[in-house]
């Protein structure tokens, strides 16, 4: 299943997407409110779960359409089990582009009107400004702030019904 949007292909990520992977582990940048710098283990450890998922997770790569990889987009279980969390990281020099905001909409329509989610959830640091823009951007509404890996998390959650001005306005993906 590969998503189109204007500017991007959004597609599972497979085996051949494992230098790109490490490329984007290897953006000290884009680690800053994840915890920072991985180890080359933990590295080989979350690309393997990228190329070989759990039923549970799905994970995107998105590439211009020239094919030059950006980003990655997943689907996976919250951490705290009862809802399924919408996460993203893109490669700091697409930062600013609204690149995240074409490929991340597409997995939320995916995830409410092919997968027939009823509730999203996003977690992200609350120091980190671009991702919580992106979620109100993207409808989401903040549900609670908590602790987590030593920071404030605020949790935001997005119900099927929502569709913000942007969301609405992002213009609809071709899914083939
Ligand atoms: C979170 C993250 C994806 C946000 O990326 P982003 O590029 O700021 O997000 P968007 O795609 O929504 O782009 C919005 C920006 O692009 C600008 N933009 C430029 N061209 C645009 C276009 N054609 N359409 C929309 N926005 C455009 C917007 O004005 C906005 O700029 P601003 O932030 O100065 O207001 C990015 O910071 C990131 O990957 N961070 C590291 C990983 C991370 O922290 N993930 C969150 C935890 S899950």
């Amino acid at each position: 299943m590969i998503i189109e949007t204007p500017r991007l292909f959004v597609k599972p990520i497979n085996a051949d997407d494992k230098n790109d992977l490490k490329m984007l582990y290897k953006d000290i940048k884009a680690w800053n409110y994840l915890g920072g710098a991985r180890s080359p283990e933990n590295i080989e450890t979350g690309i393997k779960e990228q190329i070989y998922p759990s039923e549970k997770d799905v994970y995107w790569a998105v590439r211009k359409r020239d094919g030059t990889f950006i980003g990655n987009v997943s689907l996976t279980p919250h951490h705290d089990g009862e809802y399924t969390e919408i996460s993203y990281i893109f490669l700091s020099e697409q930062w600013g582009k609204g690149f995240a905001f074409e490929a991340v909409s597409e997995i939320v329509n995916y995830a409410f009107f092919v997968l027939n989610f009823e509730i999203l959830v996003a977690e992200t640091q609350s120091a980190n400004s671009a991702s919580c823009k992106l979620l109100q951007r993207l409808g989401f509404t903040e549900e609670k702030r908590l602790m987590r890996f030593n920071a404030e998390q605020i949790l935001y959650i997005r119900e099927n019904h929502v569709c913000s001005n942007s969301f609405m306005s992002a213009g609809r993906g071709n899914i083939t």
